[in-house]
């Protein structure tokens, strides 16, 4: 199978590729030391359609296909994957569960501004003692009259602290396992809601990583999404098109790395020629090429099934698998290729490696992906 863009889809990259190198990649490596969260990069990617790219235009989104958006996505991480992880988020298991599962209620009052970009979404399923295992959460939600009653904490959650928007897990049935646990879309300034610890990061730095505490927060019951006991099967879908995300923010990543490492290559010189000319370094440059072409190909497939309307949940968790290895592994040569000069903040590899490390977790950690795989091979 072979890809051939449209020119719509041409043309979205070409315009997000201008915007994210321009604008995004000016002030990347600075916010990588302040951790200042990019709003302004929001703003413009919002009034740009990149908040909320695949949602109808009815709801303030773009309406197009899962192929731009990874096309759209991957420019973003070219230049900060902090900004990436923010975008993806949002685009996947934010408003794509809102979308897919919402009232007309919620759509207006949630959705619409979330892909205009007015308001940053946060997906909150992992706690302490529940990341691969969301079965086996013990946050709850009990109902009372008209409202549910929300308990428990959340952790490792992207823009806890700067999101105004929340779809949190809980148990509303504690006997039925996954078919006991709903989604509620929660606004941020709930009282009972309380941002709690902030994570000091290796990586992504300027994307906030919190805790979400619920203290007898008390939400309506319209806050339901989707039906009670429907919140897990609501998180997996979520997470299929979150997967494809974090492999096409693999993909923008890893061609940084590359570009960087070529540019690099060409005007080193070492034993009288450019450390390009020696094939010690050729050869590792060629793999890494490769290893790229190969990870976008399953982007693509993914995304392709998506749009056709297919079950692509074996095909995002190969992309995801594949992708996040890849850049961890083309990051660490990009490094190599540097040399001392690549252990330095004088040149971007450090960062990208950093920012890289994290992706064969969130999401789904890459043995959580070859489970989602043998499962579906073996069935
Ligand atoms: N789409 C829709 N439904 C799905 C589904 C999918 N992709 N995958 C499973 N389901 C349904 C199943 O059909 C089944 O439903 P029925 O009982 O009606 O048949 C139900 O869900 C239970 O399925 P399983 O028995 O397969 O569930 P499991 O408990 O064995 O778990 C798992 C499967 C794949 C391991 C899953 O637990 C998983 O994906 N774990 C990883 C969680 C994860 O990715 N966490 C990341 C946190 S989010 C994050 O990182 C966000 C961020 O901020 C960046």
């Amino acid at each position: 199978m072979s890809f051939k863009l449209s020119d719509e889809q041409l043309m979205i990259q070409s315009m997000v590729r201008e915007f994210s190198r321009k604008v995004v990649a000016a002030t990347a490596a600075e916010r990588d030391q302040t951790k200042e969260f990019p709003w302004k990069n929001f703003k413009q990617m919002g009034e740009l359609g990149l908040m909320g790219m695949m949602i109808p235009t009815e709801y303030g989104g773009e309406g197009a296909d899962a192929v731009s958006y990874v096309l759209a996505l991957s420019e973003i991480a070219y230049s900060c994957a902090s900004t990436s992880v923010v975008m993806s988020v949002q685009n996947s298991i934010v408003c794509e569960s809102i979308n897919r599962f919402g009232t007309e209620e919620q759509k207006q009052t949630f959705l619409v501004p979330l892909a205009q970009g007015e308001i940053i979404g946060a997906f909150a399923l992992t706690e302490p003692d529940a990341g691969s295992d969301p079965v086996s959460q013990t946050t709850t939600a009990v109902r009372d009259d008209n409202n549910y009653v929300i308990n428990g904490t959340k952790r490792f959650i992207t823009s806890g602290k700067n999101s105004r928007a929340v779809i949190v897990t809980a148990k509303t049935d504690e006997t039925a396992r996954h078919k006991g646990i709903s989604a509620f879309l929660v606004a941020k300034d709930t009282p009972g809601l309380i941002v709690g610890h902030m994570e000091d990061k290796m990586g992504l730095r300027a994307s906030d990583t919190t805790d979400l505490i619920f203290e007898n927060c008390r939400v309506p019951a319209s806050a339901l999404l989707g039906n009670e006991g429907d919140g897990f099967k609501i998180a997996m879908a979520g997470l299929d098109s979150g997967r494809i995300g974090i492999a096409a923010q693999s993909l923008g990543v890893a061609q940084a790395a590359l570009d960087a490492s070529v540019k690099y290559a060409k005007k080193r010189k070492q034993f009288g020629k450019a450390i390009a000319n020696h094939q010690g370094i050729r050869w590792q440059i060629a793999d890494m090429a490769t290893q790229i072409e190969a990870a976008r190909q399953l982007v693509m497939s993914a995304a392709s099934m998506k749009d056709r309307k297919e079950n692509y949940t074996t095909q995002a968790s190969m992309a995801k698998l594949f992708a996040s290895e890849m850049v961890n592994q083309v990051t660490a040569r990009a490094i190599q290729i540097h040399g001392g000069y690549g252990f330095t903040k004088d040149y971007p590899v450090e960062r990208f490696y950093r920012d890289a490390r994290v992706f064969t977790i969130y999401e789904g950690t890459s043995e959580i992906q070859r489970i989602v795989i043998s499962n579906s091979v073996l069935k």
